[in-house]
């Protein structure tokens, strides 16, 4: 049978069936763009870091663009970055100046973003900073920007960081009521404590409270781990596991976040760019060990995303036209059932559909163990041609007479064409025999 998590306070059942998302991180960084840590990497101090706020002017901001990029990419739920660590908020909240209306923006960036990834049918997430670089009240750790700065944490003891925690709970009811139905609540992030500082995590942030007005305003969100109590589903952060992530031996409800290059936030000079082909099998890789995938894009200061980020979107939205069925309501493949080389399996429980993703192609046929008496019929996912199911004795027949080789009853070969599909990643559908599994 598919592994299934056990189920938690928050509604993943859409969740796990639409598996991939996606992520923005837009705020004041955009600006320097040379990552969104730039103001800890950089040590600046506020006064400095003002000098983006006092410029950021998106003034080519089209949220139906994004959204329709992310939905033709084949995209069915987004998480933005309401509040990233620098403290700058994109909606007008009542509880602080430092906001998108007031910037040379003028206005409140979010709901016209929620409005559009909506009406492309899109879920809608909110990724909230716990770190705050730029709250009064916020006092220094390992990870502020004004760590090595003497006369800035002297002040610390005159800080109250409860006013803080009050205001993370301020804006995270804000962010529940006044915004309409909310899938997802992303928190980030509990630092560790260091010789020099303290640590936060889930007393300071209070986290248990904080869950509980949360849940108290929208009991069905799905919140994420970062609260350091663990809620709905586990986050890893640029790293593809090598199985179902399990916590304690249970599989959990997980979902990889990737960028697309080494940063979150807007990064001009960055070269790490993904291929598209390899955006593709992190997608399959992550659906094949049963979780979601969350690829974020950094806007740009101007509002858009950059061509790097448009193209690869594009890329990833053909393959999902004709290869979606693979991925959408597709879990990790059922018990016995392992993958030849350099293949993954996803597996539709419903439809009884296994879906063979050959991240490189074979001469001639490919082999699947265990499986001789499962396949009812096969066919290449992008045009319904059929792949013919060989037996062993055709396969090792020719003719210069019968090739002895180490033969399993539970073979089953399927005959491949010399050329593959044009697709990045092909992918053979498997229909299955009633009772396979
Ligand atoms: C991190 C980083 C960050 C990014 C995030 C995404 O913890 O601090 O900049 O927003 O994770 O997972």
């Amino acid at each position: 049978m598919t592994l299934q998590p056990r189920p938690t306070a928050g509604d993943t059942s859409w969740f796990t069936h639409d598996r991939f998302g996606l992520f923005v991180h837009w705020g004041l960084y955009a600006l320097p763009a040379r990552h969104e840590w730039v103001q800890s990497f950089e040590k600046m101090d506020a006064q400095t870091y003002n000098r983006y706020f006092r410029h950021f002017d998106p003034d080519l901001y089209d949220p139906h663009a994004w959204a329709a990029a992310a939905a033709d990419a084949g995209m069915k739920y987004f998480v933005v970055t309401t509040k990233h660590h620098e403290g700058f908020c994109l909606w007008d909240t009542k509880y602080t100046d430092f906001k998108a209306p007031n910037t040379p923006a003028g206005r409140d960036l979010l709901t016209p973003m929620v409005e559009a990834f909506r009406e492309q049918g899109l879920r809608v997430g909110f990724y909230h900073s716990l770190l705050d670089w730029h709250h009064p009240d916020y006092t220094t750790d390992e990870r502020h920007p004004m760590r090595d700065n003497a006369a800035f944490t002297a002040e610390d003891s005159r800080r109250d960081l409860q006013n803080y925690t009050q205001y993370l709970h301020n804006q995270t009811e804000e962010l529940l009521t006044q915004f309409g139905p909310i899938d997802i609540l992303w928190y980030d992030f509990s630092v560790a404590a260091s010789d020099r500082y303290p640590g936060k995590g889930r007393d300071e942030w209070q986290s248990k409270k904080l869950l509980e007005l949360v849940r108290s305003l929208q009991p069905q969100v799905i919140v994420n781990d970062r609260l350091q109590i663990p809620q709905d589903v586990r986050t890893p952060e640029q790293y593809q596991p090598r199985g179902w992530v399990k916590i304690n031996g249970e599989p959990v409800v997980w979902e990889a976040c990737q960028t697309f290059s080494g940063s979150w936030g807007y990064h001009r000079d960055e070269d790490s760019w993904k291929s598209l082909d390899m955006l593709v099998k992190m997608l399959i890789d992550t659906v094949s060990k049963g979780g979601n995938l969350l690829l974020n894009v950094g806007p740009t200061g101007r509002g858009e995303f950059d061509e790097r980020a448009l193209e690869r979107l594009k890329g990833i939205g053909v393959w999902m036209k004709r290869h979606s069925r693979s991925i959408y309501g597709c879990t990790q493949a059922p018990g016995d059932v392992r993958a030849p080389q350099d293949c993954r399996y996803t597996y539709n429980p419903q439809t009884q559909r296994l879906y063979l993703h050959l991240f490189s192609w074979p001469f001639g046929a490919i082999h699947l163990d265990g499986m001789a008496e499962r396949v009812e019929y096969a066919q290449l996912l992008n045009d319904a041609s059929e792949i013919p199911i060989v037996r062993q004795e055709v396969e090792y027949q020719g003719d210069h007479g019968f090739m002895s080789e180490a033969r399993s009853e539970d073979l089953l070969v399927l005959k491949l064409p010399t050329r593959p599909p044009d697709p990045t990643v092909p992918v053979i559908e498997l229909f299955l025999k009633e009772g396979s599994f």
